[in-house]
């Protein structure tokens, strides 16, 4: 058995830690001992994180004490789908995954433009330099998301306001736990007014498909707020790496074909779910000639795993023509992200957009200023000052 540390620390804005990335070649499968003592398995191999996420004897449910992602306040607490074993989890992820395909969501397409032509239209309408997470990367999945769920206009800045607070750097916890109160119990009320006056929206049809109100409740919540920093956090990244390295830019300038590659290969380079493959065994499993316990806490690395060179050759180039849709950005298995195909959406309007329409669009500040998120459970960017 090896023993390895942890970290999720960068070496540098662009690469996952060093240690982790070491550990594929000597010791993929390695033990590790967090901070409070806790033991889990580390895997760092894309083949053995793939395996491990597909494996349904691998559980999401982060209420047992010895799930890795377990914190004392889940007793007690509601399950999110994201949290829920089979067969809850099958059959609540069947009820809304309709809503979530690729012909579904092509509908949208032409809306996330007029929002993303909008939130632009603000930003060039005021002075030339601004933060982009607040003007872009926050603003365009919180109105898209909005609108899904069928939130009224009027509410739209309470929503985003109450967002923003629940991800912001310099808000304290208890500023975000009242924050994150507010957000759940708007969505109450949301689902109440859905069921006494229903509209066109995925929280009206989930009821009208016999959704409890309070399932709907939790789902409306979990996609309200697992679209919402993510997809944030990639198009800053996204925004920041072509501004730094700005061949990536001219190649999307000469080449606008090129940005549906671009989403893909950038959400593998920086894999920014963090802490989203943290699992329990609760059989005996073998992985990778490892023998894997009932009981154990298994974590698996999905950042390290996106460069495993086994996979995509010469890892770490951002390489905008290689197919890399088998990234594991959005995990795998039974959990993979639900919101994937929007969040791909999303990325490709926002990156075709800001490029076609800001073509002197610059950072304000070094890139090495820039301040990273570095401590989970999302990487990202607090700020993203740009000037044009
Ligand atoms: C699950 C990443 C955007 C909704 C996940 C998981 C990952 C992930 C890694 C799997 C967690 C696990 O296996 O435990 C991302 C990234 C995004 C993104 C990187 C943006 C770039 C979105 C969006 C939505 C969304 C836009 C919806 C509006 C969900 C939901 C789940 C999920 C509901 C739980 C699925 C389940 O448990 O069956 N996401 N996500 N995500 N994501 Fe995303």
């Amino acid at each position: 058995m090896t023993k390895a540390t942890i970290s999720l620390r960068r070496p540098d804005p662009y690469n996952p830690p060093k240690e982790h990335v070491e550990l594929q070649a000597e010791a993929p499968i390695s033990r590790v001992k967090l901070t409070d003592g806790r033991e889990l398995w580390l895997l760092t191999r894309h083949e053995h994180v793939r395996a491990m996420l597909s494996d349904t004897r691998f559980s999401s449910d982060r209420r047992d004490p010895r799930h890795p992602s377990h914190s004392p306040y889940m007793s007690g607490h509601r399950q999110q789908l994201i949290e829920m074993d089979p067969p809850d989890h099958t059959q609540l992820r069947r009820s809304i995954v309709g809503e979530f395909t690729v012909t579904r969501l092509a509908a949208w397409r032409p809306r996330i433009q007029e929002i993303v032509d909008e939130a632009i239209d603000a930003m060039l309408a005021g002075p030339s330099e601004v933060d982009l997470v607040e003007a872009l990367s926050l603003p365009v999945p919180s109105m898209v998301i909005s609108e899904m769920l069928g939130v009224p206009y009027a509410d739209h800045d309470f929503f985003q306001e109450n967002s923003a607070d629940f991800i912001r750097a310099d808000t304290t916890p208890e500023e975000r736990g009242a924050a994150y109160g507010r957000l759940k119990e708007y969505v109450a009320g949301l689902v109440q007014r859905k069921i006494e006056s229903p509209g066109e929206d995925l929280l009206s049809r989930q009821l009208a498909a016999g959704m409890a109100p309070e399932e709907a409740v939790s789902v409306g919540f979990l996609l309200l707020i697992a679209g919402h920093e993510t997809t944030a956090n990639m198009i800053s990244l996204s925004v920041a790496t072509l501004l730094d390295k700005r061949e990536h830019l001219q190649a999307l300038r000469d080449d606008p074909q090129l940005t549906v590659g671009a989403v893909e290969e950038l959400l593998r380079y920086f894999t920014i779910a963090e802490i989203g493959a943290a699992r329990l065994a609760t059989e005996d499993v073998e992985i990778g000639g490892v023998l894997v316990r009932a009981g154990e806490g298994v974590f698996g690395l999905t950042n390290t795993a996106n460069r495993d060179a086994t996979v995509f050759p010469e890892p770490d180039d951002i390489d905008f023509t290689r197919m890399a849709r088998n990234h594991l950005a959005f995990g795998f298995g039974p959990h993979q992200c639900l919101g994937q195909n929007l969040a791909r959406l999303e990325l490709e309007i926002v990156l075709a957009t800001v490029v076609r329409r800001i073509p002197t669009l610059r950072l304000a500040v070094p890139f090495d200023e820039i301040p990273f998120k570095e401590n989970g459970p999302n990487y990202g960017v607090y700020e993203l000052k740009v000037a044009w």
